[in-house]
């Protein structure tokens, strides 16, 4: 078993953390916080949802829009659904979403307090083991530790620990235990979180750069670049589907609602086929009957579990078509499109003005 020096070790990182902290639209300063403002929770939480599998570039300006718009939990909490939706469109993973609202709606409806235990944090919609701890570490300063995919690489290097992910994840989260100060474990947190994301990098790690350089196993070895191991990922398969595109003579847009659960759940979109697997393929059925045309190309997108390609039919009708599935909507903004249906709206585009064109949909 390696050995740290866990205080010695947070300190190094702590000192490194005053002078290099990332600003953050959502984060304390370390100076700030030593001058004794806190964190807000509301905002902490925000921010923390969003990052779960989006980068911090990304998640920039929707924290901008969010915290404009919504400036606190009650706010939010009295935000119609479709709203919040909308303003979350391109961010991905949209159950975060629906979950996000009925999380501020219970935080409100409790007074507004996010609560400041890990347990009871647990007990809120889409707050799991990893937002619990960030909210509470981060918004109250409690001795938690937050493990993300940057604090699992800079522990796995630390401690040279060669077992591959996922399997080695819970021993990490026990190893970045033994890291957590007592004293500001919050600004430890999010501390790691910079290192791993600036200096100990999964390719080519900075070790020259590093505040803990002399604590490292994986560097004294020499390791630290091929660290953490990771198991093969299984290759995603690849599905097939058709999205239908119906332009109104007024303009207006055949849209549906998907299904509150499942892929772009509750989220706008074409309507369509499903997306089965390789083996089958998928039946067109048209929500309306009109002259549809398939558009040359597919669209392409990747899910978690599988790519995806969509071919893509095009249809110009008239001003009284009625519709056996989904709704016209004039004046709909794209950009409240999820991002796989915003990329075969921008596919369609090009194809719309060139209506004559594409073959005919048999
Ligand atoms: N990634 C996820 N949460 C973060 C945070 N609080 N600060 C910086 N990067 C993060």
């Amino acid at each position: 078993m390696r050995e740290i020096d866990g205080p010695a070790c947070a300190a190094a990182l702590l000192r490194w953390y005053d002078g290099a902290a990332r600003v953050l639209p959502w984060r304390v300063s370390p100076a700030a916080r030593a001058a004794g403002a806190r964190a807000d929770p509301y905002r902490v939480w925000l921010s923390e949802v969003m990052l779960q599998q989006t980068t911090v570039a990304t998640v920039r300006d929707y924290f901008h829009r969010f915290t404009a718009r919504w400036p606190d939990v009650h706010a939010l909490a009295a935000a119609p659904e479709a709203e919040v939706l909308a303003e979350w469109a391109g961010l991905g993973y949209y159950a975060r979403a629906r979950n996000l609202i009925v999380c501020a709606r219970a935080v409100a409806a409790a007074g507004g307090e996010f609560p400041h235990d890990r347990k009871a944090l647990q007990a809120l919609p889409g707050i799991g083991t990893y937002t619990s701890a960030a909210i509470a570490a981060i918004a109250y300063d409690a001795p938690e530790t937050v493990v993300d995919g940057n604090v699992e690489r800079v522990v796995a290097r630390l401690f040279a620990e060669t077992a591959p992910l996922p399997r080695s994840r819970p021993r990490l989260a026990e190893l970045a235990a033994r890291l957590t100060p007592q004293r500001r474990p919050g600004d430890f947190a999010q501390a790691m979180m910079d290192l791993g994301a600036t200096v100990c990098t999964p390719r080519s790690p900075d070790c020259a750069a590093c505040p803990v350089q002399g604590f490292c196993h994986a560097q004294a070895l020499g390791i630290a670049a091929q660290l953490p191991a990771k198991a093969p990922k299984a290759a995603k398969p690849q599905r097939h589907g058709l999205a239908y595109i119906a332009r109104r003579s007024d303009g207006a847009l055949l849209l549906e609602t998907r299904p509150p659960r499942g892929l772009l759940g509750g989220m706008p979109g074409w309507p369509g086929t499903d997306w089965p697997d390789a083996a089958q393929t998928p039946t067109p059925a048209p929500p309306l009957a009109a002259d549809w045309r398939l558009t040359p190309g597919t669209v392409r997108h990747t899910f978690t579990h599988f790519h995806l390609s969509l071919q893509v039919a095009i249809a110009e009708v008239g001003p009284q078509a009625e519709a056996g599935r989904g709704q016209f909507r004039a004046d709909f903004d794209p950009g409240a499109l999820p991002t796989l249906m915003r990329k075969c709206w921008d596919h369609a585009l090009a194809a719309f003005g060139d209506i004559g064109g594409g073959a005919p949909l048999r």
